[in-house]
């Protein structure tokens, strides 16, 4: 495919997601600069539309700019503007505290609002709109995540010539949570504007069909959806709507030849010297989400060294927290809760130059955390829910060595492909204190014998594979 111009209607290709790829991040000084975006969807998506030279439809992180489209290394970035009304109501509001907890298996309380509601509605037809100008006749455009789930049917009826695919980055809820939805019915029809409607694993999907027929009044297929295969059917109106499983995943082999360079090997062994040579390096990577588990593995830790079963001098745990949703209610409580934690642990067990967590609030480099995966000898990954989680897929891609062991919940929709893990049940403290220890004493025979199978997953299902499944399915690729 040749690389697309800027301009209207003219990308054969094209990816729609709340965010861009790059945050455009300003200083006090008024100098401006472009950073990378935070999360999942974008450490996945990024490497795969860079190679495909499509076009980029997202908002590019601060409230109130209007930016030209811009090319970006292959790629052509159509910025859509939010003003600080929309970010709040949209983005904040409907999105990250109605939708993500309630996907989430309320985890956190969602929170029901009218005026929100209707904020996701307009922004749901900008981004159509945009889509709409930028996609050529006859091309494919893929809606990314639950912030733009309005965006397929609106997009449709504004250019019905087009080939429109929709995957949802997090967990699709069990029908009586969605069901708490006041606008579920909305949702539904939104999504089936699509050709395709993709989650990650056949439950959600299932879940999916169901509320078509029971919302919408359709007549789904009846077979069990598989995991890139079998997909459900249903008939709306002339088209066929297809509904599948599409497990992401990460640009493994370009994480492992990061992690076999000189550059890294020899920051990993400057990391753990730094942290002062401790017997056993456990580390936890993650945004600052409710999700994650974050305050449960300390707690675990916390109790681990209470009982004398782990010796602070023994182990130090890492964490490194990206900045997320920090004006949202939720989680600055959760913050607050974490950081007093860290505080207590360190308080009651660490010796002065020797911490026993070490919390950075910070976004690293691909490289520094490709180090820090080097260093550890424990990943600690213990959402309460996740859709996939990445952070365990890289923490394999990097362990070329065979070394270190993955502490994983079984909530995460990784844990049904990343079954040589230590599985956890994070709502079982005492499982993931048996998980931890069991993990810190790790016969190393078998460690490598647990490493070698996840590597052989991880390695094998890469993100290339995942998205030339669902555009496959979706009838834009050529079956391989
Ligand atoms: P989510 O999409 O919910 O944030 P994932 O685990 O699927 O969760 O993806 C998180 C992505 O963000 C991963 O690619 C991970 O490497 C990256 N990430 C998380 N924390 C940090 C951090 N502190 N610095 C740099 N990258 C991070
Ligand atoms: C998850 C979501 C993405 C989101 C990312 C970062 O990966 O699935 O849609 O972009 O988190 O969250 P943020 O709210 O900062 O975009």
């Amino acid at each position: 495919m040749s690389e697309p111009g800027i301009g209207n209607a003219s990308a054969d290709f094209v990816v729609v997601a709340n965010r861009l790829p790059v945050d455009l991040e300003r200083s006090a000084d008024g100098t401006q600069r472009w950073t990378a975006s935070p999360g999942g969807l974008v450490s996945a998506l990024e490497p795969f539309l860079r190679s495909r030279k499509g076009a980029w439809v997202g908002w590019p992180g601060v409230p109130g700019v209007e930016v030209d489209p811009f090319s970006d290394e292959g790629m052509v970035l159509y910025p859509v503007t939010l003003t600080a009304e929309d970010v709040r109501d949209y983005y904040e509001g409907f999105s990250n505290a109605t939708l993500w907890p309630l996907y989430h298996d309320v985890v956190e309380r969602p929170v029901f609002d009218r005026s929100w509601w209707e904020s996701y509605v307009k922004v749901n037809r900008r981004f159509a709109e945009a889509s709409a100008n930028v996609a050529a006749e006859g091309a494919t455009v893929w809606v990314q995540d639950y912030q733009l789930q309005l965006v397929p049917s609106m997009l449709r009826e504004l250019r019905p010539d087009l080939r429109i695919g929709f995957f949802l980055h997090i967990p699709f809820p069990p029908v009586e949570l969605f069901m708490q939805l006041p606008w579920r019915a909305e949702i539904v029809r939104g999504l089936i504007g699509a050709d395709l409607v993709g989650f990650h694993r056949p439950g959600g999907a299932q879940n999916f069909l169901w509320l078509a027929r029971t919302l919408v009044g359709l007549e789904p297929s009846r077979g069990a959806v598989g995991v890139r295969s079998r997909p459900g059917l249903m008939q709306v109106g002339n088209r066929t709507v297809r509904v599948g499983a599409f497990p992401i995943s990460i640009d493994a082999a370009g994480l492992d030849t990061l992690a076999r360079s000189k550059e890294v090997a020899e920051r990993a062994a400057q990391v753990r010297h730094d942290l002062g040579d401790p017997k056993t390096v456990l580390l936890g990577v993650d945004r600052l989400d409710y999700t994650k588990g974050i305050d449960l593995r300390l707690q675990a830790l916390h109790e681990l060294l209470h009982e004398g079963r782990v010796r602070p001098e023994d182990v130090t745990f890492v964490q490194l927290a990206t900045p997320s949703r920090e004006r949202v209610e939720h989680y600055q409580r959760m913050r607050s809760d974490i950081e007093q934690m860290v505080g207590r642990i360190n308080g009651e067990f660490a010796r002065v130059g020797h911490p026993v967590v070490h919390y950075l609030h910070q976004s690293v480099s691909r490289t520094e955390l490709a180090a820090f995966y080097s260093a550890a000898d424990i990943m600690v990954v213990t959402p309460l829910r996740d859709g996939m989680n990445l952070v365990c897929k890289e923490y394999v891609a990097c362990r070329h060595d065979l070394g270190g062991a993955l502490v994983l919940s079984e909530f995460a929709g990784a844990a049904a492909e990343l079954t040589s893990a230590f599985l956890v049940n994070p709502h079982d403290l005492d499982g993931v204190k048996n998980a931890l220890e069991a993990a810190i004493t790790l016969d190393p025979a078998e460690g490598r014998r647990r490493m070698r199978a996840l590597r052989r997953q991880v390695l094998t299902h890469d993100v290339d594979r995942w998205a030339r499944s669902f555009l496959e399915a979706l009838g834009s690729e050529p079956a391989a």
